[in-house]
């Protein structure tokens, strides 16, 4: 085989089908792409919203599919993504399943998700967590309607066949803790004396928006931001430092108004919300631009670089702690 001539192998190795299992770079299927929420998404929301009842909540996901891979359900090879509405008097029957799951809050005050026995009420920015096997339940009664993004590990639990889901006995799950509980014994910088962690997952399921938000406004305050990312912090858990979950990290970021970011590209792709402000993101040849509410996705190892017209804030979660637990996630910052 050794002095077989390049191009003989070349030909062997593509007839065989060998050159494209490993790649030299990242080689997504996914594509860059902008849901509009205001001008598009909203309705199709409403419209699912009388059409079809929250009891069947599952089948009343709009999923954000990614262009790239149609019918595959997922918005990155390895994440899930969907909107989700819970209009005034419904309730989203409680149960549990092996997927992590994110609620990022879009609009609506006051509904409440329950994680284990723990109501938490939603406020739009709020970062709310339903870790792998948790019992969860939401319901609405408020008098407007209620939608959250939805983030779910779904690819990668299906790459691993270890999807195990069940539901709850009773619709709504048995309040047994008090509103606030969690946030109150784990999230204030301070964790119960003698508390050791007895899973993966952060004890804290809510991070309400007002408390990321002062954070970054401070920053912004005190000084210059990164030339790639602004302001960027990110979510933990607070017993470890890790990410709330093991297989979904999540970030928030302030750019400051006339922000003009760096070239920045990392392994680990993206979802993205707009919180606040105006700009757009340069995606490899793709321009994206952004307004409150609306929700895009920048591909592994998609060049890309975020610029503000306003002082603008944007949420986003990706799989980068599931890359980082297998030693593959890389960055690179362009240089200039
Ligand atoms: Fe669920």
């Amino acid at each position: 085989m050794n002095d077989m001539p390049v191009a003989a192998r070349r030909a062997f190795y593509d007839q065989i089908g060998v050159h494209a299992l490993v790649t030299r770079t990242p080689a997504t299927p996914a594509v860059p792409a902008l849901w509009d929420y205001d001008g598009l998404v909203r309705s199709f929301l409403m419209q699912a919203g009388e059409l079809i009842t929250a009891r069947e909540a599952e089948r009343r996901v709009l999923v954000l599919e990614n262009p790239g891979m149609p019918g595959q359900s997922c918005i990155t090879h390895a994440l899930f993504a969907g909107l989700q509405l819970i209009m005034p008097g419904e309730v989203a029957p409680a149960h549990r399943h092996t997927q992590s799951a994110l609620r990022f809050i879009i609009e609506g005050h006051g509904a409440y998700t329950a994680v284990d026995g723990e109501r938490a009420v939603m406020e739009p920015g709020d970062f709310i967590i339903t870790p792998s096997w948790t019992w969860h339940d939401h319901g609405n009664e408020t008098d407007q309607p209620t939608v959250w993004l939805d983030g779910l590990d779904v690819p990668i639990v299906r790459l691993l066949d270890a999807s195990f889901q069940e539901p709850a006995n009773a619709e709504s799950q048995l309040v047994t803790r008090p509103l606030g509980d969690s946030l109150a014994r784990f999230g204030s910088n301070l964790l119960p004396v003698d508390w050791r962690p007895r899973s993966k997952n952060s004890p804290v399921f809510s991070y309400p928006y007002a408390r990321t938000r002062e954070a970054l406004a401070v920053l912004a305050r005190n000084g210059d931001p990164d030339r790639c990312h602004g302001h960027k912090l990110r979510y933990v858990n607070p017993a470890t430092g890790g990410a709330p979950m093991p297989t979904i990290g999540a970030f928030m970021q302030l750019l400051p108004g006339g922000f003009a970011g760096a070239p920045y590209r990392s392994t680990d792709g993206a979802v993205v919300v707009c919180v606040e402000g105006r700009g757009e993101t340069i995606v490899g040849e793709t321009t994206l631009a952004w307004k409150p509410r609306d929700i895009f996705v920048v591909p592994s190892w998609t060049r890309h670089r975020h610029s503000a017209t306003s002082e603008a804030v944007l949420f986003s979660f990706s799989d980068r702690p599931l890359q980082e637990a297998l030693g593959l996630w890389r960055e690179a910052r362009a240089v200039e």
